[in-house]
C-alpha cells in the first residue's frame, strides 16, 4: 500500500517568488516554559492575512534581518485565518534573535512549506499522535483539526512526554484536553517535580496504558530522534502498517521548497518530501547515522 497523503497544499505566502519573505508584525507572546515562547503572529498586508492558509505538520521559514532564517512549525488553528502561531525554543542564533523580540517586533515568513499530517485520508481510523517536549508543536494544530472533525475518526489518544512537568508546552490545553471526553490524553515526565502525581518514564512507555487495534490505527509522531525511532519501532512490533506509522523529521532547512538540497535524506528533500513521511517511505534510511 502506498502513502496516504493525497492533501493538496496551500500556495506559499510570497506566492512564486518563494525566496521573497513576507511581514508579519508579533502580536502576543505566551511563556510555555523556561526557553520555549510561543508567538502569535500577523501578516503586515491584509492580502497576506486573506490568502494565508496553511495544513497541519506544515512549517514557515522565519527571518529575522542581519541574522537568518529557521524553519518553524506553525502550531496554530488552521481555521484560525487572521493569526498564525510559532512556538520557539533557543536553539542557536535565529531562535535566539526571534526570543528577543517583543509585541510589535517584525520577523519575515516564508510558507507554508512541506507535506503535513495526512488528516483526510486518515478519516474513519483510530490516531495515536504520540509527541516529544517541542513536538507538541506540529501536533496541536491537528488536534484542533481532529477535535473538530471528532465524528470522522475513530478513537484519538494524545501519548505526550517532556523533562518534568514545568517543561510541558500548551500546559492549559493539555489539561482542557485531558477534561475532553472525546480525546484519550496521557502525559508523562521524566522527573516527577512539583507534585506531579502522573506516569513518570519515557513516552513510549505510555504505550502500555493504550488499547491498540493495529489494522485500524494510524500513529503520527514527532519529537527528538530516540523518541521518534522507538515509537516507530513499537508501533510496528505491534503489528500496525508502516504505511499507516507517520514521523515528522528534522533537518537543516535552507530555502524551504526543494532547491538547494540542504535538507536531503536518503532520496528524499525533507522540506518537500516531508517533514511528514510514512515509515515505509523512509524505512530504508530511517534510524541510520550519517544520513
Ligand atoms: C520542519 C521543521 C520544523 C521545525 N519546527 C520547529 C519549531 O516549531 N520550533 C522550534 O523551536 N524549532 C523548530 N525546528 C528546529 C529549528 O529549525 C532549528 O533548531 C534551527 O536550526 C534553529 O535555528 P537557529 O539559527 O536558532 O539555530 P542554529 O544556529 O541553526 O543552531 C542549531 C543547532 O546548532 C547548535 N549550534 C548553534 N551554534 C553553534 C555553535 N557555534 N557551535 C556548536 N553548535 C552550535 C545549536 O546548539 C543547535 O543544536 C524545526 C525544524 C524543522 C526542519
Ligand atoms: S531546504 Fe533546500 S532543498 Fe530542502
Amino acid at each position: 500500500m502506498t502513502s496516504l497523503i493525497t492533501e493538496t497544499r496551500p500556495a506559499p505566502v510570497c506566492g512564486l517568488d518563494t525566496w521573497v519573505p513576507v511581514a508579519a508584525e508579533i502580536i502576543s507572546i505566551n511563556e510555555e516554559n523556561f526557553n520555549t515562547l510561543t508567538f502569535k503572529m500577523r501578516f503586515v498586508e491584509e492580502t497576506h492575512r486573506e490568502n494565508y492558509r496553511f495544513l497541519p505538520g506544515q512549517f514557515n521559514m522565519l527571518y529575522v534581518p542581519g541574522i537568518g532564517e529557521a524553519a518553524i512549525s506553525i502550531s496554530s488553528d488552521p481555521e484560525e485565518t487572521d493569526t498564525i502561531d510559532h512556538t520557539i525554543r533557543v536553539a542557536g542564533s535565529v531562535t535566539r534573535a526571534i526570543q528577543q523580540l517583543d509585541v510589535g517586533g517584525v520577523v519575515g515568513i516564508r510558507g507554508p512549506f512541506g507535506r503535513g499530517w495526512p488528516l483526510e485520508a486518515i478519516k474513519g481510523k483510530d490516531v495515536v499522535i504520540v509527541a516529544g517536549g517541542i513536538g507538541l508543536a506540529p501536533m496541536r494544530p491537528t488536534i484542533y483539526s481532529l477535535l473538530r472533525n471528532r465524528k470522522d475518526f475513530g478513537r484519538v489518544m494524545l501519548l505526550y512526554g517532556c523533562r518534568s512537568p514545568d517543561d510541558r508546552v500548551f500546559a492549559p490545553q493539555l489539561d482542557q484536553w485531558t477534561e475532553d471526553a472525546s480525546i484519550q490524553v496521557l502525559v508523562t515526565v521524566d522527573n516527577a517535580t512539583g507534585g506531579w502525581v502522573g506516569p513518570v518514564g519515557v513516552v513510549t512507555n505510555l504505550l502500555q496504558r493504550i488499547r491498540v487495534d493495529a489494522r485500524k490505527t494510524v500513529v503520527l509522531v514527532c519529537g527528538p530522534p530516540i523518541l521518534n525511532r522507538v515509537a516507530a519501532w513499537q508501533f510496528l512490533q505491534l503489528h500496525v502498517p508502516p504505511e499507516q506509522v507517520y514521523i515528522s523529521l528534522e533537518r537543516n532547512m535552507n530555502c524551504g521548497f526543494g532547491r538547494c538540497g540542504h535538507c536531503q535524506y536518503g532520496r528524499k528533500f525533507v522540506c518537500t518530501d516531508g517533514p511528514v513521511f510514512p515509515f515505509d517511505e523512509i524505512a530504508e534510511v530511517f534510524g541510520k547515522k550519517e544520513v
